[in-house]
């Protein structure tokens, strides 16, 4: 194994070949991330193991000794300071779990769904008229960045005149290529106007997942108001650039692979779910998540790694879904694959996504509904000229150009 860590690029120029690199160097590997080093786990087994593992931990107040230093001069502060559930252990954690759950269950998410189909048809038709009237249509933009974001917004109860105020600092959260001073300037803004959208639902309360957190607070306490603001942060992000990611990741598989994009087509309702799940697979929308803590000592003797107490480890999801020990041909996109859904893109364990169900129920209503309302959608530009974004979290396209005439573009695969 190599001792020098393997820097990863904040901008994410080359995911699939930096993984690939990650890979060869172990099943866990020593990483810098933007200055902090960590054991970064690509292997599934190990992945599954470590996240179930409670000598692991979120709490970086608890168990990252460098945690005073490292919020002082880290771009990426805020993933490991902020107060809800993602940074929280044990019983703590599961209190703070607790309170958003419910929102996100089986029923609650079945009962989204034609609410995320009226969105998805009022995007399909602008986008139309857009087409129509011989502008260029960017599949990110103008729907990938929507869908998700109005869901979002319908869920929490924030009006429609927030949005634009809150996409950008939404967005920047995921955005590794700001220095510190631009990192704690964004995180700050965000939280303060969170801070006022909490004052407005106190003065305008409805039936939405913000009233019931501000009940749960001033009725009972359980909460402050810095872990309502953190809890309402976390879930804005988490549920807005991730799931931007997949819609744009599923479209762009199909669109450069025209057998595949055959099967879904003949076979819509089965199809568009397999291709959603085999996306996760093999672009998983989150690629590294920072951070957790050894809280004693793991030893990995049949690896040769030891963890020390207080040394961070990095998840490394976008690596683990093209492991070839698990996944046949990795690199390949196959909506026929049998063991797609054993990705782990959704995180496991006691962490693992609670709006799962609902990104992926979007990810296949929009899939499903876009190839119908653009049977013969093509990418308008060459596969060399779709940027990444800039993230070393993040993983997907900053844009999607797309067109209805034109060719394929060179190098799609089979
Ligand atoms: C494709 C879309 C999504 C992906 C790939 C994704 C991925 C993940 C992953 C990997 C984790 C686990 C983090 C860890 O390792 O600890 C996570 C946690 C979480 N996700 Fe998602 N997510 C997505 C969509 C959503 C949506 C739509 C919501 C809600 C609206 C959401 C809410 C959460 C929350 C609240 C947690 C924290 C759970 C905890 O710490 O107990 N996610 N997500």
């Amino acid at each position: 194994m190599s001792n020098t860590p393997l820097v990863l690029d904040p901008k994410a120029r080359d995911r699939v070949g930096e993984d690939r690199e990650l890979r060869s160097r172990g099943r866990v590997a020593r990483v810098d991330l933007l200055g902090v080093e960590a054991w970064a786990v690509s292997h599934p087994d190990y992945l599954k193991r470590l996240l179930v593992d409670n000598r692991v931990s979120k709490d970086s107040r608890r168990h990252y000794p460098d945690f005073e230093q490292t919020v002082q001069r880290w771009p990426l502060w805020l993933w490991i300071a902020v107060e809800n559930m993602f940074t929280a252990y044990g019983t703590d954690h599961r209190a703070l779990r607790r309170l958003v759950g419910p929102a996100f269950n089986h029923r609650r998410t079945q009962a989204m769904r034609p609410v995320i189909q009226t969105i998805t048809d009022r995007l399909l038709e602008r986008m139309l008229t857009k087409q129509r009237a011989g502008d260029r249509v960017d599949l990110r933009a103008d729907f990938a960045h929507q869908l998700p974001m109005d869901v979002i917004h319908h869920l929490m109860g924030m009006p429609r005149a927030w949005q634009e105020a809150m996409a950008e600092p939404v967005g920047k959260v995921f955005d590794t290529s700001l220095d510190m001073a631009a990192a704690l300037q964004n995180g700050e803004a965000l939280k303060a106007l969170l801070g006022r959208f909490v004052k407005h639902k106190r003065e305008h309360p409805g039936d939405d997942l913000t009233t019931d957190l501000i009940r749960a607070r001033d009725g009972e306490m359980r909460l402050s108001e810095e872990q309502l603001v953190d809890t309402l942060l976390l879930v804005f992000s988490a549920g807005y650039e991730t799931t931007v990611g997949l819609i744009v990741n599923t479209h762009r598989n199909l669109l450069t692979h025209p057998r595949q994009l055959e099967i879904v087509r003949r076979n819509p309702e089965e199809a568009t779910v397999a291709a959603v799940q085999e996306t996760l697979r093999r672009d998983a929308s989150v690629a590294f998540l920072p951070l957790r803590y050894a809280t004693e000592p793991i030893d990995l003797p049949e690896i040769g790694v030891r963890i020390e107490q207080g040394e961070p480890i990095l998840a490394a999801y976008s690596a683990a879904g093209r492991h070839p020990d698990i996944f046949d041909q990795p690199d390949a996109f196959d909506v026929l694959r049998s063991n797609a859904s054993a990705h782990l893109s959704f995180g496991h364990g006691a962490h693992m996504c609670l709006g799962a169900p609902l990104a992926v129920a979007e990810a296949e209503i929009a899939t499903r509904s876009f190839l119908k309302a653009f049977p013969d959608a093509v990418i308008a530009v060459e596969e060399e000229q779709l940027t990444p974004v800039e993230s070393i979290i993040s993983n997907s396209l900053s844009a999607l150009p797309i067109t209805t005439s034109g060719r394929i573009p060179s190098g799609a695969a089979a």
